[in-house]
């Protein structure tokens, strides 16, 4: 194992060309598990709203609920760089908000935030960097912005969308954040993306021409059985969970949990004096 992972550090990996591994945490065994397995970026993501908390959308999710599971994330201690997803309007009313709200993760733990949004976002982007806080940018589908987008539709697939993403990119650089986030975006334009920018593009749903992946911790293991089209399942927990809590419930309606090695015994000695206490023992 390295030494701790900071932003700066994926800026280097993207200019000695070494990928960039992202996935979402919320959990202490999350972290844990991800930073065993050489992972080099943690998402506390407001995904959450969705795979945590059962959540229609991710707008619901608030600041508070955020730094719960982040509190678990960096209790792990992990090597990995730790970014704090700043939810819908925790960041967008005012820069004096945005810079109290980031602190606030930043103080108990974080790396990095994430915002999402580009062009429109920049100036607030710039108040939190300034500061010193470090800054994941998001562009692409921004799911806090469904509503606006018409639902979770792919992005780029007209040269003026496309240019926007670009651009995006290009304003959120200049104000001063370390990585991006692009999400479902044709593979083209996160390529030139790629291409026109000089911190790392972390991709989901937009290609393999990009600096690195991330994917919502719940969709790769399988758990959501009903992930995005662009998720690649690496292991079926859905069912191995349900077949592991059929057969607990199973066994114990059986009476065959727990077993003699999952039970501990009294000496006969220390029974013998109980069972002679318990009959002198008048009971009502
Ligand atoms: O909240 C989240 O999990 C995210 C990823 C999809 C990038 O923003």
């Amino acid at each position: 194992m390295g030494s701790k992972i900071y932003p700066h550090d994926f800026v280097k990996k993207k200019k000695i060309g070494e990928k960039i591994v992202m996935v979402t945490a919320y959990s202490y065994y999350d972290a844990l598990l991800a930073d065993k397995a050489g992972i080099d970026g943690l998402l506390v993501g407001d995904s959450l709203g969705m795979v945590i908390m059962g959540y229609p959308s991710t707008l619901p999710v608030t600041l508070d609920e955020v730094k719960h599971h982040l509190r678990a994330v960096v209790n792990a201690r992990p090597r990995a760089l730790i970014v704090a997803d700043m939810p819908f309007l925790s960041y967008e009313v005012s820069k004096d908000e945005a810079i109290r709200n980031a602190g606030e993760m930043i103080k108990m733990g974080a790396d990095a935030v994430k915002v999402e949004g580009g062009l429109e976002i920049s100036e607030i982007v710039e108040a939190l960097t300034k500061v010193g806080i470090p800054v994941m940018g998001h562009i692409g589908l921004n799911p806090q912005r469904y509503l606006m987008l018409g639902g979770y539709k792919l992005r780029g697939k007209n040269a003026e969308d496309a240019l926007n993403i670009i651009e995006s990119a290009k304003a959120l650089q200049e104000a001063g954040v370390f990585s991006i986030v692009i999400e479902y975006t044709t593979w083209q334009v996160a390529a030139e993306v790629t291409r026109a920018v000089r911190v790392p593009t972390i991709c989901i749903g937009a290609g393999a021409e990009c600096d690195g992946q991330i994917l919502v911790i719940h969709d790769l293991l399988g758990i959501n059985p009903t992930p995005p089209p662009f998720v690649r399942k690496y292991a079926d927990l859905h069912n191995e969970i349900l077949q592991a809590l059929s057969k607990y419930a199973e066994d114990v309606r059986k009476g065959v949990f727990p077993g003699p090695s999952e039970s501990w015994g009294i000496s006969e000695d220390e029974l013998k004096k109980l069972k002679e206490y318990l009959k002198n023992t008048k009971t009502e």
